[in-house]
């Protein structure tokens, strides 16, 4: 068999792997519908991102943050319509680690399963955090106070000190904390506690877990729709709508108040809050119909979210000036407070939502982070127990146990912002190599009740669009490139909430220059190939949200990737299927 790093499987033996019968334990049991996977989509979807980074998007970015909803929706849709036309010829668990198997080979299908260990296990750190922040305030309405010090995360405390932080609660927490042998006991119990609940849930089983799921996705829908209903008819009713141009530090009124770097900055907690339609793929072999229902189920639940995104940042802004929203962990309760619109009833309901969103979002994550590993180990590049299949619930039992460590643990030692960023670069990441893999699939012959990705030759069009984007570039700022290329690297690069060159942005130049080049040469790729305009679309829309991380995030993720290197190459590269 092949030695290659990039040996491929054949999407008819991935397809044969998967189906019922020829994996022990009898498989995973079919019982989702075309409605359970578009809840499922909106259970993983709406969750910590709009109840709680949507804030400080709202902050970096103004009204105008609007915008960058748009963009990464029409990203992530393109990236939807990708993960579609994979989802619905290679209907197994594994998203899009298995479909990078079949394109791209089995290094990169190891990156992006390791990858994807980010956007599931180490995102479910960032929802169980928010949880945290929402149960504990909730928990004081009612009179009920856990000692800071057991609802906080070590790291924020130590950061939010040394950085001579005034916020009184996290001083508390460092001072009352007990200590053990030299060390201070602070850390974050009701994450932990989350965490362990749900790892027992999904343990029991997908059907118990998609009844709950189901309950919570209605229960946030009625409660965010209550928000921009009330929201939006006090921004109205009390002539807010000023606060859609406000003015910013040189008093000039504007919808981008700090300019589109300004916007651009909010790019992780945004693409946060768009994270989860993919975890829809991940539930392949449980849906009744997946070459029809996955994709209708990702592309419906992203649809939704887009627009409830929408409408939630132009009432957020709409109801508060933007620069309130600084450090303000729970917005939509926030814009309800007394100072604000003064309405408690709705305070007390979003708190209650939040939790009930955040819940269902570590649901689903947490479904699917064993689904992946189970196929990784399928394929040999993970240990066989990782496909243990419980026999009385049919569920990955083992890999489930995991992923609760693999969240629970982390939990202990890393933080809010981090964990964010983190997760978004390695996501978008993700979703990079599955556009990419789409291109290089072969074209298939339609067929009735499955989707079909429509072909539209990209030979002319995306060129153009290229073409069309520089010089909209030039137009709008016209030093845009030659700012590109002349950056200053003494310049720190994190985004100061100031007045905007797009330079200030936390942008390293090395991230756009790429960023040109690539789209450069896909240009010319195109050109030659005729490759069908939506993967690439997918493929530009993502490398260009890429951009707007930092310098510190790329140097995580990519020593993240060395570290899944090196396991590859001394376990699953020997182990592999493909190697015997
Ligand atoms: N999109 C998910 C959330 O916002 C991850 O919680």
């Amino acid at each position: 068999m092949s030695k290659s790093l990039f040996r491929t499987k054949k999407i008819e033996s991935i397809i044969a792997e998967g189906s019922d019968d020829s994996h022990g334990g009898g498989g995973l049991k079919r019982v989702l519908t075309m409605k359970d996977l578009t809840f499922f989509g909106i259970a993983a979807i709406l969750g910590a991102g709009s109840f709680s980074s949507l804030g400080g998007a709202v902050f970096h970015g103004g009204p105008g943050v609007v915008i960058l909803f748009i963009i990464t929706a029409i990203a992530c849709a393109f990236t939807a319509f990708c993960y579609s036309e994979f989802a619905s010829r290679i209907p197994v668990a594994g998203s899009a680690y298995t479909y990078a198997y079949a394109s791209f080979g089995e290094l990169f299908a190891w990156i992006i399963g390791w990858a994807l260990i980010m956007e599931y296990s180490i995102g479910n750190i960032y929802v169980a955090y928010s949880w945290s922040d929402y149960f504990t305030s909730f928990l004081q309405k009612i009179n009920i106070h856990i000692p800071q010090y057991l609802c906080t995360s070590y790291m924020e405390v130590k950061d939010a000190l040394a950085s001579g932080s005034a916020n009184s609660d996290l001083h508390d927490a460092w001072d009352k904390a007990p200590i053990i042998g030299g060390l201070r006991i602070i850390f974050d119990l009701p994450a932990l506690v989350i965490n362990v609940l749900i790892t027992f849930l999904v343990y029991r089983g997908i059907k118990e877990s998609r009844n709950f799921s189901n309950l919570m996705v209605i229960l946030k829908m009625i409660v965010v729709a209550l928000v921009i209903l009330v929201g939006g008819y006090l921004v109205f009713s009390k002539g807010l709508t000023f606060n859609w141009m406000p003015a910013n530090a040189d008093g000039v009124k504007s919808f981008m108040p700090n300019g589109f770097s300004g916007v651009m900055a909010a790019v992780s907690g945004v693409f946060f809050a768009y994270i989860g339609f993919d975890a829809v793929s991940v539930l392949a072999e449980e849906s009744k119909n997946p070459q029809r229902d996955l994709p209708r189920g990702m592309i419906y639940s992203l649809v939704i979210c887009t627009i409830v995104y929408i409408l939630l940042s132009l009432v957020l802004s709409g109801a508060v000036n933007y620069q309130k929203f600084d450090g303000v962990g729970d917005p939509l309760a926030f814009i309800f407070e007394k100072q604000n619109l003064n309405v408690a009833w709705m305070q007390f309901f979003v708190a209650i939502a939040a939790v009930v969103a955040m819940t269902s979002v570590m649901l689903v994550f947490q479904m699917g982070q064993p689904r992946i590993w189970m196929s990784m180990s399928r394929d040999g590049l993970l240990p066989p127990v990782f496909q243990k299949i419980h026999s009385k619930f049919k569920t990955p039992s083992f890999a489930t146990i995991i992923t609760g460590l693999v969240v629970g643990l982390p939990i202990l030692f890393t933080d809010k912002t981090f964990v964010l960023d983190f997760t978004s670069i390695a996501t978008l990441f993700a979703f990079v190599l599955v556009c990419g893999g789409v291109l290089l699939i072969p074209r298939k012959e339609r067929q009735p009740n499955k989707f079909h990705l429509p072909y539209i030759n990209g030979q002319f069009i995306f060129p153009l669009i290229v073409v069309g984007a520089m010089i909209l570039a030039k137009i709008l700022y016209g030093s845009y490139f030659s700012e590109m290329m002349n950056f200053d690297f003494s310049q720190n690069p994190v985004y100061t909430g100031g007045k905007s060159s797009f330079m200030d942005l936390a942008t390293p130049n090395i991230s756009l220059i790429i960023f040109w080049l690539t789209a450069i040469a896909l240009s010319i790729l195109s050109f030659i190939k005729k490759y069908s305009l939506i993967p690439l679309m997918g493929l530009i829309t993502c490398l260009y949200l890429l951009t707007g991380m930092t310098k510190s995030n790329w140097a995580w993720f990519l020593a993240w990737l060395a570290i899944g290197l090196v396991i590859y190459l001394l376990y699953g590269y020997k182990k592999s299927k493909l190697a015997f």
